[in-house]
C-alpha cells in the first residue's frame, strides 16, 4: 500500500494533511524520514506519525440510538451527522448500514467493514427489520392481511415483500419487513390511508436496540452480534 493511503487509512487526517505531514517531515518509515507519499509499504514495515507508531485499525461495528434531527449521511452541510455522535478515529473510514430518515430514531449500524455492511443492506439478503410506528389515525382492520400479502407502493414497480404487522393499539403498530426502499414504512401506511407520526427502528436482523442506549449514545457491538450477520 502506498505511505499516503497508509497514514491517511490509519489516522484522522486527510489526504491533503497527510502531504503536509510528510512535507513538515512528521512521518518516518522504519526509523528513517521520509517525504515521498507514493512509497510502496511492505507488510513488515513501521510507520510513525511525530513518533506515533501507526497501526491499522481492525474492522469496528457500533450500534447508535439515533436521535431525531441527525441525518444518516457522513457529512451535511445542514444537519449534523450520525457520525458527529461518534467519538471515533478514523470517521472517514466508518459506513452507515441502512439509512433512516431525518426524523425517524432509533437503531442504526455503523462498520468500516464494507462486506459486513452490504449483508445488512443487499435487498438480496433480507435482512429483516422492525420498527415501531405511531400513525395518525387508527389503522384499517385488514391491514394485517394487506401487508401480508404485499402492497403497491406508488412508482414502484412490484409489491411489497410479506411484511408482519403486530398492533400495540388503535394507532401503535410494530412491522416487521425484509427490505429497506426509500421511505418505505411511510409510503406502506400511506398506502393503507394512514401517516405515520413518530416511528423508531428496534431491531436489524438478529441486533436489537440496547434499552441502556440513550438516544444520541451508541457502543460496540459484540462478537455475537457480529456474527448474527451471516
Ligand atoms: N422507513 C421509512 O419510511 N423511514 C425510515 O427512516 C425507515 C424506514
Amino acid at each position: 500500500m502506498r505511505l499516503d493511503k497508509y497514514i491517511a487509512q490509519t489516522t484522522d487526517l486527510s489526504r491533503a494533511l497527510v502531504k503536509l505531514a510528510l512535507r513538515n517531515k512528521r512521518v518516518q518509515v522504519n526509523g528513517q524520514q521520509v517525504k515521498d507519499a507514493s512509497l510502496n509499504l511492505s507488510p513488515a514495515d513501521t510507520v510513525q506519525l511525530d513518533g506515533e507508531t501507526l497501526r491499522p485499525a481492525g474492522p469496528r461495528y457500533f450500534m447508535l440510538h439515533k436521535p431525531a434531527g441527525y441525518l444518516c449521511a457522513t457529512t451535511d452541510s445542514h444537519h449534523p451527522t450520525v457520525l458527529d455522535l461518534l467519538d471515533e478515529p478514523n470517521l472517514h473510514s466508518l459506513q452507515i448500514a441502512g439509512r433512516l430518515d431525518l426524523d425517524t430514531t432509533g437503531l442504526v449500524l455503523i462498520t468500516d467493514d464494507g462486506q459486513w455492511n452490504h449483508r445488512v443492506t443487499s435487498p438480496r439478503r433480507e435482512c429483516q427489520k422492525t420498527y415501531h410506528v405511531k400513525l395518525a389515525t387508527d389503522l384499517i382492520c385488514d391491514a394485517e392481511e394487506k401487508l401480508q400479502s404485499g402492497i403497491q407502493l406508488h412508482s414502484e414497480k412490484q409489491l411489497t415483500r410479506p411484511a408482519r404487522l403486530e398492533r400495540l393499539g388503535s394507532n401503535e403498530v410494530r412491522l416487521t419487513i425484509s427490505e429497506g426502499k426509500y421511505h418505505q414504512v411511510k409510503r406502506m401506511f400511506a398506502a393503507l390511508d394512514n401517516r405515520v407520526i413518530e416511528l423508531h427502528r428496534e431491531r436489524i436482523g438478529g441486533i436489537t436496540l440496547d434499552d441502556a442506549l440513550q438516544a444520541g449514545d451508541y457502543r460496540p457491538l459484540s462478537e455475537t452480534e457480529i456474527n448474527s450477520i451471516e
